[in-house]
């Protein structure tokens, strides 16, 4: 057995973009039978809804595709540079936020903007965040496009 590829989103707050992300990303990973294969998690740089459920629109979004979101929201630790291969973050102030816990250079080169892998990206390589756009169907697309891709990515 290959050690399996451990994948962390990181958002601001865990309970909208992040566990989309992640939701979308496993249900790919489960759709192709590859669930052994990897381990998967999200996590906000900050901490003030730590243990709370997705936001009630971000699961209701992601229910209306056929996605269920069970995640607890959890704060990022220093140990997730360790723990994980890859972070992959929402927006350019994830990115910076997330790179000031990174202890390392091995540790800064797992950190990527997760939209650099959306085939529909233009302008743009953050995730809008509908906490205050209100744009929740929307994201989950966005999520779902780029998870399918970032998993053929990462098959390479
Ligand atoms: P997220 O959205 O980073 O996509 O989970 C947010 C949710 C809550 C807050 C900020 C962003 N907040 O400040 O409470």
């Amino acid at each position: 057995m290959s050690e399996p590829i451990r994948v962390l989103f990181v958002c601001l707050g865990n309970i909208c973009r992040s566990p989309t992300a992640e939701a979308t990303f496993r249900a790919e990973v489960e759709r192709r039978g590859l669930a052994h294969r990897f381990e998967i998690d999200s996590c906000g740089t900050g901490g003030w809804h730590a243990g709370e459920a997705a936001h009630p629109e971000t699961r209701a979004a992601a229910k209306r595709a056929g996605v269920e979101i069970t995640h607890r929201a959890r704060q990022l630790r220093a140990e997730d540079f360790d723990r994980f291969d890859h972070l992959l973050v929402m927006d350019h102030s994830n990115h910076e936020n997330t790179l000031v816990l990174a202890g390392s250079d091995a540790h800064r080169a797992k950190v990527a903007l997760f939209r650099q892998h959306d085939p529909e990206a233009q302008d743009s390589l953050e995730v809008p965040d509908p906490y205050y756009t209100g744009t929740f169907d929307e994201v989950f697309a966005m999520c779902a496009r780029t998870s399918a891709a970032l998993l053929d990515e990462l098959l390479r």
